[in-house]
């Protein structure tokens, strides 16, 4: 079974760039026709979150026809720069956001589960999970009853040591990873939020956070160090569970020179 993910988005309004610097939806449609081509094809798409910039109707608007060509089922979720209520006005399809309050929700896919947990705060940049959210996340996982589980949370719950990151992680992780660690059949933690691939050993489980469809964030690691962008490669995750067992690849978005012989 293979499952891609796609995350930060940063969709615009129809004709506006972002950050006045990228087309971020035209990106995002090079990102769409990317996942349309690949062979095979991913059975679902996870889209972790920033779908919009700034939680606006034509944003998402414009995403809804954005979305619209991409071929494979996908699964949304909202990020910082989401209005998680205007994001389910416009997508009522997508039966399995909960009306109100936390978008939290679980997706049974057999072999695997899909568990997403949001760590989004209204009106905030940083992420967090309540008590409510805990007790949510424990029940889910309980319902899996031992089913490999991919866990999908749009902040990451951990420094990932770039400092205008670290800032805006997912608060008080502790807890979070109290209840994680309990549950190894959760093959993945799967991020958003960074717009850069890393991966870090996490609650005894692998956590990866995807890069971005439009910028990436500059990796400084410097204490000092000062926030950028770059129009580095874009790029998907392709998680592809097989014998049991769930390898993750990335995979750039663009035209490459190639292919070229291998032997
Ligand atoms: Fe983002």
């Amino acid at each position: 079974m293979l499952l891609a993910q796609i995350s930060d988005l940063h969709v615009r309004p129809a004709g506006q760039r972002y950050k006045d610097a990228v087309d971020s939806n035209r990106m995002l449609a090079e990102a769409i026709a990317h996942l349309n081509g690949l062979d095979p094809r991913p059975e679902l798409v996870l889209i972790t979150g920033d779908l919009v910039d700034e939680g606006l109707d034509a944003e998402y608007e414009a995403l809804w026809d954005l979305l619209a060509a991409l071929e494979p089922p996908f699964l949304l979720m909202p990020g910082n720069h989401d209005d998680r209520e205007t994001l389910v006005r416009h997508f009522p399809e997508h039966a399995y956001l909960p009306p109100r309050g936390p978008k939290h929700y679980v997706v049974d896919r057999p072999p695997l589960r899909i568990v997403a947990l949001d760590t989004t705060v209204p009106g905030d940049h940083h992420g967090e999970v309540d008590a409510a959210g805990l007790a949510w996340l424990e029940t889910a996982l309980q319902g899996g009853r031992g089913a490999p589980t991919v866990v999908l949370m749009h902040h990451p719950p951990f420094a990932c040591g770039i400092p205008y990151l670290d800032r805006y992680m997912c608060r008080d992780p502790g807890r979070l990873e109290k209840v994680i660690g309990r549950f190894p059949n959760v093959e993945r933690v799967l991020c958003g939020h960074v717009h850069r691939p890393i991966l870090r050993r996490w609650a005894g489980t692998v956590l990866a956070t995807c890069p971005s469809t439009a910028t990436q964030i500059a990796l400084r690691l410097r204490t000092d160090a000062s926030p950028a962008s770059f129009c580095e490669p874009p790029a998907c995750l392709l998680h592809h569970w097989q014998d049991g067992a769930m390898v993750t690849h990335t995979s750039y978005i663009g035209r490459f020179e190639g292919p070229f012989p291998f032997a």
